[in-house]
């Protein structure tokens, strides 16, 4: 389907504001660069607050005539851009392996997960229904209508920068909303400007996607608190996340929040496992985008009885991978995004020695690229295994039984997903049910998202819900109107 007869996209050194591509004004100068080379991709001048009042007050303008455009207009939109997504999708693929320091087999998970979320978001306005309810009183009937919500204000991260960035604006375009968009620093493209592309290119009406780059810690506390958007949809960290929701929620605002946040996910392996299989998941799981997944493996905890052998089995798989240039198809794991987060993973690696690790695997940092280190005999209270990672290293626990397995598990601040294996399914799905989180697989990753199904965490990794009706709730409002049809009685 990539047969790209269309030229390529241009001109990501400016912001896409009110409909307009222009320059922005800050002083300050956002510099694009390629993980794995250095080499700069673009240069774009950041945006003012004044540019961000420009693109919420263009979103408020924009937003009313999209809310009574009719279902089939807005479908016939995300339709189109699902198709501008099939024609480019070696562009966007390149973008994502050169910016993001994607491998090509994680551009194309990235890319797929894209399409799906566009296809299944092109349903919502077709699918978007309210209710009728009985009433109690006399000649009353009860109506609940859902509305869109007016401007939503989306903050993207770096990992996953196009699919993280489209599941929010998406269903929120297709449900009537306008948005405004601060992409990560690290990612300004696809975590954006390429999207902006792609509306444009589909006929969407201007000012109802705004992109606004600039950096998180100069505009985004007034992306959060401006008081043209009454829903903050946030993923990222789980430290930046608790900031946002105390700035949406505090002061002159009560605004709802969607926050997708860190995350710890344990893989068990329980001992009547298919070590095999078990063994090629947890590779996958952990090393797809070199661990920079909120969802990815964080803890690997293994039943005593088969610990020595997975460890055996595992170190062999991990050390076939592939470390290197992202776009070489044999390429398992590419850069890291930059330099504070490879800082961040040197301090890791030292910490878990420090605190008794025994290091099975390690290899030499050379420039972002840092290969697979793996650590066993690792505690459930060490910085590796308490923390989230975000690279590639691991831990492996050892577990007593079934029941330890399940303790140490659930032994986090963080409940997004998590995994067991087990040739029982019965017992796994008695495990499942007993994990603290808003996920779980039985025989396979944790990492997995489909379009159709809920998608979430608790605890520390958030509130609300992604995909399928789920985020269709949560990107309307809920009006109850009730119709009095008769002269109701009051008691004085
Ligand atoms: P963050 O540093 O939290 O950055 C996320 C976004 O927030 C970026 O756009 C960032 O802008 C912005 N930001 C930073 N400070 C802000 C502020 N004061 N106000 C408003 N926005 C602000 O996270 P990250 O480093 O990009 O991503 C890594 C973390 O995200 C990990 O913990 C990971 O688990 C989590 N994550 C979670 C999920 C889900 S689905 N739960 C998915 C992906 C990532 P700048 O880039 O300009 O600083």
């Amino acid at each position: 389907m990539s047969t790209n007869t269309t030229s390529a996209y241009s001109d990501f050194h400016l912001q896409f504001i009110s409909g307009e591509w222009q320059t922005g004004k800050d002083n300050s100068t956002n510099t694009n660069t390629n993980p794995y080379n250095g080499d700069t991709l673009v240069e774009i001048q950041q945006a003012t607050k004044d540019q961000l009042n420009e693109a919420y007050d263009a979103a408020t303008q924009a937003q009313e005539a999209w809310a009574k455009q009719t279902p089939a207009e807005r479908s016939a939109v995300l339709y189109k851009v699902v198709n501008i997504l099939d024609q480019r999708q070696e562009e966007i693929v390149d973008w994502l392996i050169k910016e993001s320091g994607s491998t090509r087999i994680k551009a194309m998970v990235e890319f797929g997960a894209t399409r799906a979320i566009t296809l299944e978001a092109a349903t919502f306005p077709n699918r978007v229904h309210g209710e009728i309810r009985p009433s109690n009183t006399p000649g009353k009937e009860n109506f609940i209508y859902r509305e869109p919500i007016g401007v939503v204000a989306v903050i993207s991260p770096w990992n996953f920068p196009l699919h993280l960035t489209q599941r929010s604006i998406a269903p929120a375009l297709a449900l009537g909303n306008a948005v405004v968009l601060k992409p990560a620093s690290d990612t300004p493209v696809t975590g954006g400007l390429l999207l902006a592309k792609v509306f444009e290119e589909a006929g969407l009406p201007k000012g109802l996607l705004n992109v606004v780059v600039g950096s998180g810690s100069e505009i985004g506390d007034a992306i959060v608190e401006h008081k043209a958007s009454s829903f903050v949809s946030f993923t990222g960290s789980t430290s930046v996340g608790k900031h946002i929701g105390e700035l949406a929620n505090g002061g002159e605002h009560i605004k709802q929040v969607a926050l997708e946040l860190g995350g710890n996910s344990p893989f068990v392996v329980l001992k009547d496992a298919d070590i095999d299989q078990a063994v090629k998941a947890a590779v996958f799981g952990k090393f797809l985008h070199q661990g920079q997944i909120c969802m990815a493996i964080n803890r690997i905890i293994v039943e005593n009885e088969v610990y020595d052998e997975f460890v055996e089995r595992f170190l062999s798989h991990v050390k076939t991978l592939q470390v290197g240039d992202p776009n070489d198809q044999g390429t398992a794991i590419g850069p890291i995004i930059n330099e504070k987060q490879v800082q961040s993973l040197r301090d890791k690696i030292d910490e878990a020695q420090k605190e008794g690790a025994k290091m099975l695997l390690s290899g030499e940092i050379n420039g972002q690229l840092v290969p697979p280190h793996v650590f066993t005999e690792v505690t459930r209270e060490m910085d590796i295994a308490y923390n989230e990672i975000f690279g590639p290293l691991i831990g492996i626990i050892r577990a007593k039984n079934e029941e330890d397995a399940l303790s140490i598990a659930n032994d986090s601040m963080y409940g997004l997903s998590s995994a067991v294996f087990t040739a029982d399914m019965q017992k796994g799905l008695r495990f499942a049910r007993g994990i603290r989180a808003g996920m779980t697989h039985i025989n396979d990753i944790p990492v997995n998202d489909e379009s159709n199904v809920a998608f979430g965490g608790e605890k520390n990794s958030g509130i609300g819900r992604f995909n399928g009706e789920w985020v269709l709730e949560e990107f309307t409002r809920t009006h109850w109107i009730s119709m009095q049809n008769e002269p109701r009685e009051y008691p004085f």
